[in-house]
């Protein structure tokens, strides 16, 4: 199979996803049998930080290690990146020593940056357009809990069109499942991404649809899925989002019109009591903490399908 070069969108790997998501539930099950195979022996991962990161820094450092190889934490304060050296300097030096780079970054300009100048594979770690990654994980956790079938089930976005929806939008089309989002009005995901998901979905077979109450999303919906009113970056629009997404919150209420055995996705970290409820959060219905365990097993799957080559 022909590996991609950078996963920068989840476009990039579209094609690739039913294979990404079989080989992370088979790595998931090798792990727990204490036999994760490890084709990154003697190879090394940078990663560039320059958001602040729980879940993607630890389920990549020990991706990498489990995968038989070294990861290198860079935080771009550190680097001389945060002095002014160019993004394009950086990437010519690091990949004259390393095997890939993992890169969370404010601007999506700045991935395609990067990707442009290495010659090593570049995999986003979430930037202001998309988190591609999150949404790998996300996938494998519906596919275990909707044995495999994406067909005819559908997800319910409610909260900001953010990097997350852009990603999910996008993942979801290319597997063929339904997506209804709901999102403020001022708040919509970019029409670029819904033309693009649109277009993956006219091949799957998926359904795509954009509403702005969020009742009319979760209604009879087989799982939901938020995300932070506030995203890493929009700290100056606190205010006015706060306003904004008021009523665009995961609640007993709003689970309770959801089909019967729905389950609740958030990628976290969580604002209790904004976009979510502690009733929610702490109930029977998350799958948040076998979600945020998957974004271990996903990127193992990415980091082993874009890594052994070196791109040029
Ligand atoms: N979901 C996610 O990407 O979490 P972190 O910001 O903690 O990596
Ligand atoms: N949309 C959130 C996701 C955090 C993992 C952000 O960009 O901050």
């Amino acid at each position: 199979m022909e590996r991609p070069d950078d996963l920068l969108s989840i476009s990039d790997i579209a094609d690739q996803l039913p294979s990404i998501l079989a080989r992370a539930a088979a790595l998931k099950r090798l792990r727990a049998g204490g036999r994760s195979p490890t084709p990154l022996r003697g190879r090394t991962v940078a990663m560039i930080f320059e958001k602040p990161s729980t879940r993607t820094r630890t389920s990549f450092e020990v991706g990498v290690h489990d995968l038989g190889g070294r990861a290198l934490f860079l935080s771009s304060n550190d680097l001389q990146l945060g002095r002014g050296e160019t993004i394009a300097d950086t990437a010519r030096v690091l990949s004259r020593y390393v095997d890939g780079i993992v890169y969370r970054a404010f601007r999506h300009a700045d991935e395609v940056e990067l990707a442009r100048w290495a010659t090593v594979p570049v995999i986003n770690a979430l930037d202001d357009l998309e988190h591609p990654c999150q949404i790998v994980a996300d996938l494998l956790t519906m596919r275990e809990r909707w044995r495999g079938k994406f067909r005819g089930h559908r997800l319910a976005w409610i909260g900001d069109g953010n990097n997350v929806l852009h990603s999910l939008l996008l993942g979801i089309a290319a597997v063929g499942g339904d997506l209804v989002a709901a999102t403020p009005p001022a708040y919509a995901p970019r029409p670029e991404i819904v033309a693009a998901a649109q277009a993956l979905a006219r091949r799957s077979g998926a359904k795509i649809e954009l509403v702005h109450d969020p009742a009319e999303a979760a209604r009879d919906a087989d799982a939901l899925y938020t995300d932070v009113w506030v995203s890493m970056g929009d700290e100056a629009e606190s205010a006015a989002r706060h306003v904004a997404f008021r009523g665009y919150q995961i609640n007993d209420r709003l689970v309770g019109t959801a089909a019967p055995d729905a389950f609740v996705l958030h990628d976290l970290p969580a604002h209790r009591g904004e976009e979510i409820t502690d009733e929610v959060l702490d109930g029977p219905r998350a799958a948040v903490w076998d979600q945020a365990e998957n974004r271990l097993h996903a990127q193992k799957a990415i980091l082993e399908r874009l890594l052994p080559r070196r791109r040029r």
